[in-house]
């Protein structure tokens, strides 16, 4: 189960031209999953319609607490009740004023005192209203409560000035989100990531890599980091941006990789290899740039086995490997978890262009060395990440910790 699938949420829109992003947010968090009530203030109407939010959500949108034709009038208390979130965004400097001072004269102010779940406010207002001493005040009166209110980023906004109001980006309020409502449940543990692809040089400009984005990787070390744990990332070129609490070990080599790999494997209680290490290397890459028409021979020797060689060192960490397959899936991932000695391995079929190598999603088969085989679903990386971190716990809780060495 991931952070958001299944749960019930309130998505609480304000009158601010960013309320369109909350279209996108809401599509996101219903794409994990998530089932979403949108309640719409009577400001955030002026900017999108309640039909956009009630055809994404599947769902009526919550609007008006006073119309006694309306069953919204007793739905407030069930769903603060129910939900296990609520979400506004974008909150405008009135929203936070009411939400501080505890008014309740809509839907959504009122579902905030009803509710009694986290709930995460994510800000966006003009140029200089987010330092005004009484949203700072606000702010701080609702953060004291427990309420998680999000930074505003910081560019340009619609009135044409540059300051600090602009909505955060949606991915940045789903992973708080995340956080908000995701267990502890890797607190204490050191969990070591690689991910993306290695790069071999063959001369100063070109080399030899693979198509790896390195979002597999980067969405274990998030959703570890989520769960509590300290997180180390070593990692290949990508374009991501690591978690931000995580450290970051930026490599470019699989020789380079290996080091970093064996240099923090001895600390951490689970490591889990995602990253695509090139098999092979050019044997004497060229120290200047190639040139010429003519054919060229080039001599590949095998990288060392980052994977086999931490499996066989562990002393006591449980060590998730992957498999990269285009055929046969099952059986070569039986077989490359015997032949690497880790403890889980993650299948994938890289031969499909909607999961593996750089999509947004993955559906794997899940083989632990105890004889146990589960293939999961298609779902975006950030749930398979979860699934997976689930698994290592399970297997960790149901059997003894591994041996040393095998
Ligand atoms: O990065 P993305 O775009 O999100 O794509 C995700 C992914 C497809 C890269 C990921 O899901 C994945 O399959 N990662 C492993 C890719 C790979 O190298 O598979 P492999 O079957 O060649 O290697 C098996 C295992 O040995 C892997 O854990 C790999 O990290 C490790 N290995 C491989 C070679 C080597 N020299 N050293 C290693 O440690």
């Amino acid at each position: 189960m991931t952070a958001l699938g299944g749960r019930e949420l309130v998505l609480g829109v304000t009158g601010s031209i960013a309320a369109y992003k909350a279209v996108y947010l809401l599509r996101e968090l219903t794409r994990q999953g998530a089932r979403v009530s949108v309640c719409l203030s009577a400001h955030a109407r002026e900017f999108v319609g309640a039909l956009t939010f009630r055809t994404l959500s599947g769902h009526p949108v919550l609007e008006d607490l006073f119309d006694p034709r309306s069953e919204d009038a007793v739905e407030h208390v069930a769903l603060a009740e129910r939900a296990a979130a609520i979400v506004v965004a974008p909150a405008t400097a009135n929203l936070l004023a009411k939400a501080a001072q505890g008014l309740a004269d809509d839907f959504l102010t009122t579902l905030l005192l009803a509710g009694r779940c986290p709930v995460l406010m994510a800000p966006a207002m003009d140029g200089g209203m987010w330092e005004h001493p009484a949203v700072v005040a606000n702010v701080a009166t609702l953060r004291r409560r427990g309420v998680v209110v999000l930074e505003p980023d910081r560019g340009a906004l619609a009135s044409g000035l540059s300051a600090q109001g602009r909505l955060p980006e949606v991915e940045a309020i789903v992973e708080a989100l995340r956080a908000v409502l995701g267990p502890r449940d890797l607190a204490g543990e050191r969990v070591l990531v690689t991910a993306g692809p290695t790069r071999e040089p063959i001369d100063p400009v070109r080399y030899i890599s693979n198509r790896s984005s390195g979002r597999m990787g980067y969405a274990l070390a998030a959703a570890a980091g989520r769960r509590g744990a300290a997180v180390t990332l070593v990692s290949g070129p990508t374009a991501l941006t690591p978690p931000p609490a995580a450290t970051f070990v930026p490599v470019e080599t699989a020789e380079e990789m290996r080091e970093a790999v064996l240099q923090h494997a001895e600390a951490a209680t689970i490591v889990v290899k995602a990253a695509a290490v090139a098999d092979y290397r050019a044997q004497r890459p060229a120290a200047a740039k190639i040139k010429g028409k003519r054919d060229l021979t080039l001599d590949l020797t095998p990288n060392p086995d980052i994977l086999a060689e931490v499996a066989a060192r562990r002393t006591g960490a449980f060590v998730v490997g992957f498999a990269a397959e285009t055929h046969e899936v099952a059986a070569h991932a039986r077989a490359k978890l015997e032949a690497k000695g880790v403890d889980l391995l993650v299948a994938n079929d890289v031969s499909r262009r909607d999961i593996g190598f750089d999509a947004d999603d993955n559906e794997v088969l899940l083989v632990d060395r105890w004889g146990g085989a589960r293939g999961l679903p298609r779902m975006p990386k950030v749930a398979v990440a979860d699934a997976i971190l689930d698994a290592v716990i399970a297997l960790r809780a149901a059997h003894a910790a591994p041996k040393a060495v095998r």
